[in-house]
Formats: structure tokens, C-alpha cells, sequence
């Protein structure tokens, strides 16, 4: 039998310590190479961008001076703080708005690309199911138009160190067996802090006792990371069960 996944404190900083996420995200994939191949692969150039669980406003900095609008969307107004902070230092301002996927203030067929960086495989089943439908409603059919997620990939340093990585394989499994979405690119990039005592601080509150155990055991302030792109087309909505009456 496997083993439960480690307890972690994710949602507890969304509500209390957006810092700490903060300085995660900050620590994530340092270089940009996630925001470089979504540029790219969506081409975000002249779209209409949004982005669901927009947190610390880490994507909303690198992808919406892209975009010819860009809406970030986001429940926890310690988290959209942050992200406000961050945009009063763009010269092309995202729009940012309290809001769930579950229900988005959006009219329908407004969007060409909406993201949500790992968001959509930490929701309940019912949950997910309804922010794909509103995906659905409010994106705009056409080519290029869809759903993207980032989303950890389940083999990887950080992963081990978490002991999450058959939790998080299922899950990610789920998104592509279930509901319709693509697997586009793996790209293999770091987590990396400041200094190892950073990486504890920061770690060690969000993923819990089995990582800060394997930190204090090898001090350091970097692990290696990868992070999956998926992709669901527009019209892969009229394929999936939940779409049905
Ligand atoms: C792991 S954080 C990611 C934040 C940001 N996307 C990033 O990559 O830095 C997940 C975010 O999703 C938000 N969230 C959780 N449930 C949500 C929901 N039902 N609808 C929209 N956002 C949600 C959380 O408040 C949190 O900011």
C-alpha cells in the first residue's frame, strides 16, 4: 500500500502567509523558462489573457505585458495585495479581480487564453468540474484559444523531497484521461532560494515534515523542478462527460 502524502500548509499561506508563498514563487523556476515557452506556445501576443488564481501576481509580471489585456482573477484578498503591488510596476496594467473559477464575472466567449498555474488539480472533483464549464463559456472558439495549466511534474527533486510524487501522477492523470487535456511540454528548471536556511523557512512551512526533514539532513537552497504544460483546445468541451446535460 502506498504511503499518504505528507499534510501540507498551501491554503493556510494563501490565507495568512502570502510572503511565504511569495517568496516560493519567487524561488520557482528563476530563470523564466515556463513564461518564456507560454509566450510562445500560446501566443499571448494581442490576446485576451485570463488568469485564474493569479496569487502573488507571479505570471501577471511576466506574461501581461504580452498580452492586449490581461485579467487576473483571484479568492484571497492577502494574495491579490501582493499582486497589486507587482502590477503598479508594469507600464501595461492587468486588471485585477476578487472572484472564483467556480463563477467568473466574465461574459462568454470574451477570452482567448486563460491559464491557471497550479490551481486546477488541488480543486474537489465537483469544483474542477465547474470552472471547466466556465472555461468553457467564456472562451472564445478559434485557433489557438484554449485552457493552459502548469501543474508539478510528478518526477522530480522536488517531488522526492515532498514524498508527493504518486499523489500528484494520479492527479495529473486524471487531467488527461478525464478531461480532455494535453500533456504539450515538460520543461525541467530549479526551485531555487537565496540561501539553504531561505529554502527551510519556506519549504519547511508550505510542504511540512517530511521535507524540512530531508533539508535539515542536506542543507540546500536548490532543487530540481519540473513543470508540466497541458493544454485543453476550446472545442475538446463538446468530447468530455461532465459537458453533457
Ligand atoms: C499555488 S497558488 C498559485 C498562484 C499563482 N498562479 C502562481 O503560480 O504563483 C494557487 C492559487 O489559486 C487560488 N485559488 C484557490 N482556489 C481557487 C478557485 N476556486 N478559483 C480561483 N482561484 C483559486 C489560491 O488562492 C492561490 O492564489
Amino acid at each position: 500500500m502506498s504511503e499518504p502524502a505528507p499534510k501540507e500548509s498551501w491554503v493556510r499561506a494563501y490565507r495568512e502567509a502570502p510572503e511565504i508563498f511569495d517568496a516560493f514563487s519567487r524561488a520557482e523556476d528563476p530563470d523564466s523558462l515556463v513564461a518564456r515557452r507560454l509566450i510562445t506556445l500560446a501566443g499571448l501576443e494581442d490576446r485576451r489573457v485570463l488568469e485564474l488564481g493569479s496569487g502573488t501576481g507571479r505570471y501577471l509580471r511576466e506574461l501581461a505585458p504580452h498580452a492586449e489585456l490581461y485579467l487576473g482573477i483571484e479568492p484571497s484578498p492577502n494574495m491579490m495585495a501582493l499582486a497589486r503591488t507587482a502590477a503598479r510596476m508594469l507600464t501595461t496594467r492587468p486588471i485585477l479581480l476578487r472572484g472564483r473559477g467556480e463563477s467568473l464575472p466574465i461574459k462568454g466567449g470574451s477570452i482567448d487564453v486563460m491559464l491557471a498555474a497550479w490551481v486546477l488539480v488541488n480543486l474537489r472533483e465537483e469544483v474542477r468540474n465547474q470552472v471547466l464549464r466556465e472555461a468553457s463559456r467564456i472562451l472564445r472558439p478559434g485557433a489557438g484559444c484554449g485552457l493552459w495549466l502548469l501543474e508539478n511534474h510528478w518526477d522530480s527533486q522536488f517531488q522526492r523531497y515532498r514524498g508527493r510524487g504518486a499523489e500528484d501522477e494520479t492527479r495529473l492523470r486524471h487531467l488527461i484521461e478525464h478531461d480532455g487535456f494535453r500533456l504539450v511540454e515538460t520543461v525541467t528548471t530549479e526551485l531555487r532560494f537565496p540561501s539553504p536556511s531561505d529554502a527551510e523557512r519556506v519549504l519547511g512551512y508550505l510542504c511540512g515534515d517530511t521535507m524540512l526533514g530531508r533539508l535539515r539532513r542536506a542543507p540546500t537552497a536548490l532543487l530540481e523542478h519540473r513543470i508540466a504544460i497541458l493544454h485543453r483546445p476550446v472545442d475538446a468541451a463538446a468530447s468530455i462527460k461532465y459537458c453533457s446535460p
